[in-house]
């Protein structure tokens, strides 16, 4: 007999995995919290200040946490989707993932050129303490305002369809351990003992 030279797949995440899911988990929330007061709350002009200042700090972390895990994610072989998931299932599970990772990749970059092209050029100090370039190009357009507020407009539409998307996706992993029973949710957190959940 062949045996087959691959690995057996592994039954749970790293410990890294999972410390990168759920630190981003806790910043987007975060982030979200955040972006809505800062623009739609009612605040003093200094208070709002430092709020933008907190959200881009925070949204910069999101970016550099978001590429530490597609690093890990090419490189680290994750654990299947349960065999019993139908096929349709399957596939909208794999792109509600690959959404989530263009979203945590792309709004942070769109809110980092948004920055960059306003014509009030804000500085950013990431915690008040390291100093965080504008990209380049952007400050130099003639008509930044227009481009900083169509970029404005993609970050807002792209935060409310992240927003919907994560509904969603804590939605599918609360039905898998409440409603299915099986392991995809235990398998993102790091003590629960694996394949406890299967009805009597
Ligand atoms: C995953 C990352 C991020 C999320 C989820 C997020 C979320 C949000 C949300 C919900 C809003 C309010 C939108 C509205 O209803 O008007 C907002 C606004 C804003 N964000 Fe972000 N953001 C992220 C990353 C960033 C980054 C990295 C920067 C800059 C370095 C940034 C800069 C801004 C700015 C300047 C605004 C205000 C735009 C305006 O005045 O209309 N964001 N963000």
């Amino acid at each position: 007999m062949i045996e087959s030279a691959r690995p057996a797949a592994p039954l749970r995440y790293t410990r890294v995995a999972i410390a990168l899911h759920w630190l981003t988990a806790l910043a987007v929330l975060g982030l979200i919290g955040i972006g809505l007061v800062m623009t739609h709350g009612d605040l003093t002009a200094i208070r709002r200040f430092q709020l933008y200042q907190w959200h881009k700090s925070v949204g910069i972390t999101v970016l550099g946490l978001s590429l530490l895990r597609l690093g890990w994610r090419l490189s680290h072989r994750p654990p299947p989707l349960p065999a019993a998931l139908p096929r349709r299932e399957r596939g909208g599970a794999h792109l509600a993932h690959l959404l989530l990772y263009a979203l945590t990749l792309g709004l942070p970059l769109v809110g980092w050129a948004l920055v960059s092209a306003s014509p009030f050029n804000l500085p950013t100090m990431l915690f008040g303490t390291v100093p965080w370039p504008h990209l380049p190009v952007l400050p130099e357009m003639a008509n930044k305002a227009a481009v900083e507020a169509w970029l404005k407009d993609i970050h807002a539409w792209g935060a409310w369809f992240l927003i919907a998307l994560l509904l969603l996706h804590v939605g599918a992993a609360l039905r898998h351990h409440w409603v299915l029973r099986d392991d995809t949710l235990r398998r993102m957190l790091p003590r629960l003992p694996l394949g406890t959940g299967a009805r009597p």
